[in-house]
């Protein structure tokens, strides 16, 4: 039996299709969406997985129309103001990735109160992408490392793989070792591109607000039948 993945990161996609399907608004798919995260954290936790990233809104995002987004900024907040307690008391740390400076100053202050009490924990690591997007985070690495070049802080000389990976936000994270899709859609969308590089991927058609327990044994089974040779031979 192989390990179970150290960093999982899950695009939660199909929660409009799935309130589509049922004749319901798509913000009802998103409250259903927010269940399914608090049993999967839970699960994962259960599971032994040390990081869990979940992919909540992207760059692309704001795009959506603005009743959207504004439920979406909401139920953040709501989720925040009643699970951080329980999340702190069962040991989860949060944190984030993605420029939060745009969200909703109700947002920035749940998530601030929220990394301050959950700061030392040890037990799962709950890292929200919010306003993320993976190129907007490589093109923001390029300006720190151009800055710290002029400023003489770095030589070009000593710019490597792992140099680069500490000028991203995910600089505290390790590589993912699954990216879970839902919903069938079969892309990245602009996710942990760089730190995917050796990522194993597993999609499934079902929509995220039905992803539960058994789902993400299945995608744990098929991940631990895998072979990761990162390039080389076995
Ligand atoms: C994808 O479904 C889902 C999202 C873009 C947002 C996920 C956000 C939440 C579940 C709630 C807010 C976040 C937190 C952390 C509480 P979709 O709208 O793209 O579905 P579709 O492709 O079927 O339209």
């Amino acid at each position: 039996m192989k390990d179970v993945p150290n960093h999982l990161a899950i695009i939660m996609d199909g929660n409009g299709r799935w309130a589509k399907k049922r004749f319901l608004p798509r913000s009802a798919g998103h409250k259903a969406g927010v269940e399914t995260i608090r049993k999967i954290v839970k699960e994962c936790k259960k599971l032994g997985i040390k990081h869990l990233t979940l992919y909540a809104f992207s760059t692309e995002n704001w795009k959506r129309p603005q009743k959207e987004v504004e439920t979406l900024m909401t139920l953040l907040v709501t989720y925040l103001k009643k699970e951080v307690k329980e999340l702190h008391e069962n040991n989860v740390k949060i944190t984030t990735i993605g420029d939060i400076s745009k969200f909703p100053n109700v947002c920035i202050k749940e998530l601030n109160n929220a990394y301050e009490l959950t700061k030392n924990n040890t037990g799962i690591n709950l890292n929200l992408a919010l306003n993320y997007g993976s190129r907007n985070d490589i093109k923001n690495a390029i300006k720190c490392i151009i800055e710290d070049i002029r400023l003489e802080n770095i030589d070009i000389e000593n710019i490597d793989e792992s140099l680069i990976s500490n000028y991203l936000s995910t600089k505290n994270l390790p590589d993912p070792d699954l990216i879970i899709r839902t919903s069938g859609e079969q892309r990245l969308s602009n996710f942990l591109l760089w730190e995917g590089a050796y990522t194993e991927f597993y999609f499934t058609d079902v929509n995220w607000p039905e992803f539960d327990e058994k789902e993400l044994k299945k995608a744990i089974d098929t991940y631990q039948n895998r072979e990761r040779r990162f390039g080389g031979v076995k």
